[in-house]
């Protein structure tokens, strides 16, 4: 069945195939280390021997990321030889067919994606990237994975330790019929020494431990803790090859912008910082005049940003801004964790540094910390408190990452040791 020429499955991975007969099965670890492709083998092989009652599933986030992380893979003949050509699925439609039984295809982005499991009796599913995945949907389907001999197939990327699925199934599968592997890079044969420095130069502190080390480890403390001021504060710029701008909106908060600079060095520079707190000052602006202070600003430095990324929640002052003709606006990304660990990878890389005036930012970037009442409940979530300065960071970072990604691998054991 399998094209073993060009897959020669890891030890780890054979092994969990084979034993992947309880009714939990749980392939975690860090990224990019062959739980997919084991895991999705001993699913395919469920199927082959499916019973005809109750339904099969795939579940995932979404339907492309079921796409892109389950159909993509198992319809490459490279990877699965000649049983790619008995995944058939037509891009969008809500089931596939594997070796001629239907499989539905749920994505569960949220709490309400429960509701479609109800009512339902399955015998065989499959999660993708399990800890993403609503506790309420998950409960919901190992309640609906009642036929005979039900069996649950799922992947992760390790979590917080206090995160449902490690409290409440990891750490008592001794307790239930539960069978988990634990994954790590070594456990992929087909990854080269470069791309592991490549992949490893991307994550750094938490990540680094989660998705490398692929230790379930809290989000506590510090969530800069490589920030140094000694090694990321400048008192001289290089010239920059361009410019951009990310910004903090804030009425009764602060509100903070920041000049990005991509300097001909191949460093990023944040290289200038404007600030208005309405609290301190116990003077408020408006919108109208809060953009002709951040163009006022931008025309003294003679800086001209090619986009100015936006909280997004800011509606009213992104409007004021295009009626001000200002060019280049976009929502910023706003995806919390992505945007720290952009951040942290490019400090960590000594890729990222910050002039002495921008005191905002260096006076929150030591502070930031996760929240212990989030992690008390195995959520990453940085305190809400001093966070203007390093979530306009946030946003302007990692809305270019695309711009900057490749300046972590190029030239990166001198930087890093510097
Ligand atoms: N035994 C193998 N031989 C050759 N290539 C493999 C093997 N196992 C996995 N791969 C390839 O390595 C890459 C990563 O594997 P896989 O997608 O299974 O990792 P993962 O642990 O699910 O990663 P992530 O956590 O990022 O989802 C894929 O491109 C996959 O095709
Ligand atoms: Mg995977």
């Amino acid at each position: 069945m399998l094209n073993l020429d060009s897959l020669p499955l890891s030890r780890k991975q054979l092994r969990s195939i084979g034993q992947a007969r309880a009714r939990i099965n749980l392939w975690h670890g860090s990224v990019r280390s062959g739980k997919t492709i084991a895991s999705l083998l001993a699913f395919v092989i469920a199927v082959a021997t499916a019973g005809p009652s109750g339904l099969i599933i795939i579940c995932g986030r979404s339907l492309q990321t079921i796409e892109r992380n389950c159909l993509d893979p198992l319809q490459d003949a490279a990877l699965f030889g000649p049983l790619a050509r008995h995944v058939v699925h037509t891009r969008g439609a809500t089931t596939a067919t594997i070796l001629g039984r239907t499989v539905h295809l749920i994505g569960a982005a949220d709490a309400r994606a429960e509701g479609r499991l109800r009512g339902l009796t399955a015998q065989l599913a499959y999660v993708d990237e399990a800890t993403l995945m609503p506790e309420g949907f998950w409960t919901q389907l190992l309640a609906r994975l009642s036929a005979p001999g039900a069996r649950l197939f799922a992947t992760t990327n390790p979590d917080s330790p206090r995160h449902w699925l490690k409290k409440g199934y990891l750490d008592r599968s001794t307790e239930l019929d539960m069978r988990a592997w634990h994954f790590k890079l070594r456990d992929n044969p087909s990854l080269s020494a470069a791309y592991v420095d490549a992949l490893a130069a991307e994550y750094v502190g938490l990540w680094r431990r989660r998705m490398i080390d692929g230790a379930w480890v809290v989000a506590e403390g510090a969530i800069y803790d490589m920030w140094d001021e000694d090694r990321h504060v400048v008192d001289e710029l290089p010239s920059m090859r361009r410019h951009w701008v990310g910004l903090d909106y804030g009425t009764t908060n602060p509100f903070a912008a920041l000049l990005l600079g991509e300097g001909v060095d191949d460093r990023l520079y944040v290289c200038a910082e404007w600030r208005h707190d309405s609290r301190a000052t116990h003077r408020s602006m408006t919108d109208a005049q809060y953009s002709t202070a951040v163009r006022d600003w931008l025309g003294e430095l003679g800086a001209a940003p090619e986009w100015t990324f936006i909280d997004p929640s800011a509606a009213s002052f992104i409007t004021q801004l295009w009626a001000d003709g200002h060019p280049g606006i976009a929502r910023a990304v706003n995806d919390v964790s992505d945007g720290i660990r952009s951040v942290a990878a490019l400090l960590a890389a000594g890729r990222l540094l910050v002039h002495r005036s921008c005191e905002g930012l260096l006076d929150e970037l030591p502070g930031y910390s996760w929240d212990p009442k989030a992690t008390e409940v195995g959520e990453d979530k940085p305190l809400k408190v001093d966070d203007h300065s390093v979530d306009a960071l946030r946003y302007v970072i990692h809305s270019t990452a695309h711009e900057w990604r490749h300046l972590l691998t190029t030239h990166r054991p001198e930087e890093a040791a510097a």
